[in-house]
């Protein structure tokens, strides 16, 4: 690691301590490595179909265009769907800054008796031996927060594929990010975009309702523009850009989404047009999907 800044070092500690701790609790059901392990997979329907649009698979085999390729999960933490994707037939690397998130991708592809390769990296300079390598480069949910500068992220994203490769990323939108809790007042506390940092001390971990996680973590606020700004000045063509007012995933407990009777998450802020209106659902996931030219 080149940069030893506190905040990154504040972030790394964190990452260090949720690797060791993910998928261990019983508490922590994000992490059911169980299901992987079984022939299973833990992506999102979100994340499937963008894959499937990256790669010109049909939405009912998602997957099947990864076979054969290269694919670099960047911030893979402990890999999941990395391990997912080499099953399906794809030549996997996993690159994080978090050695002990890699040893256990490492663990979880031998128990799943796949092949991946990890790569202990900061992914705002990724080493040549990755660049121009790459068919794609799947990233999801919680990684550009922890990144400073998006610009710089956007060009190693572009270095690492090779013409033609893609970026397939689903996010966290922008807009759900801003806010903290719901109930019982809304409280909004996160910047929309630029880049502005936002350091806190706290125990706690998104995962795991139980983790006794202390750490100072440091977020940084991407709009939707600074994304896709970001591809385009990093030699990136945006082929797709996907809004998503639902969400099959509440890492962040009952305090901002709520739970439909479809079992669908949303982010519901103040009230419909009329009595007893429900409002209309705010943006909480993105897919963007972009091209190396
Ligand atoms: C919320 S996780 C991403 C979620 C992951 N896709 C999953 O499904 O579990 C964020 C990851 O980013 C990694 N990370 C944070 N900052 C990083 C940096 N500057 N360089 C490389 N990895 C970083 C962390 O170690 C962590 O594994």
């Amino acid at each position: 690691m080149t940069d030893t800044s506190d905040e990154l070092a504040g972030n790394l500690d964190f990452w260090e301590q949720a690797a060791a701790s993910h998928g261990t609790k019983e508490s922590d059901p994000h992490y059911r490595f169980d299901v992987v392990v079984a022939g299973g997979s833990l992506m999102t329907r979100m994340e499937e179909r963008a894959v499937a649009d990256a790669t010109g698979s049909p939405r009912d085999d998602p997957l099947a265009g990864v076979r054969g390729r290269d694919v670099l999960y960047l911030q893979s933490h402990l890999g999941a769907d990395g391990v997912v994707m080499a099953r399906a037939g794809a030549r996997v690397t996993c690159a994080d800054f978090s050695p002990t998130a890699l040893r256990r991708v490492r663990e979880l592809a031998e128990a799943a008796g796949v092949d991946v390769e990890t790569v202990e990296t900061d992914s705002r300079a990724l080493p040549e031996s990755l660049h121009g390598r790459f068919d794609l480069v799947y990233v999801t949910v919680g990684a550009i927060c922890w990144i400073d500068d998006l610009g710089l992220w956007m060009r190693q994203v572009a270095l690492a594929l090779r013409a033609g490769g893609r970026l397939v990323m689903v996010e966290i939108h922008p807009a759900y990010q801003m806010v903290e809790k719901r109930v019982p007042d809304l409280v909004v506390d996160f910047p929309y975009g630029g880049g502005t940092g936002l350091t806190e001390t706290g125990t706690g971990d998104y995962a795991d309702p139980e983790s006794t996680i202390t750490s100072t973590t440091t977020c940084y606020a991407h709009s939707v523009a600074d994304m896709v700004n970001g591809a385009i000045r990093a030699g990136m063509r945006v082929d797709r850009l996907e809004e998503h007012v639902v969400s099959e995933i509440n890492p962040r407990g009952d305090d901002v989404l709520q739970q439909g009777e479809d079992g669908l998450w949303r982010l519901l802020v103040g009230r419909g047009k009329d009595e007893g209106d429900a409002p209309e659902p705010m943006p909480v996931y993105l897919t963007l999907i972009a091209t190396r030219t």
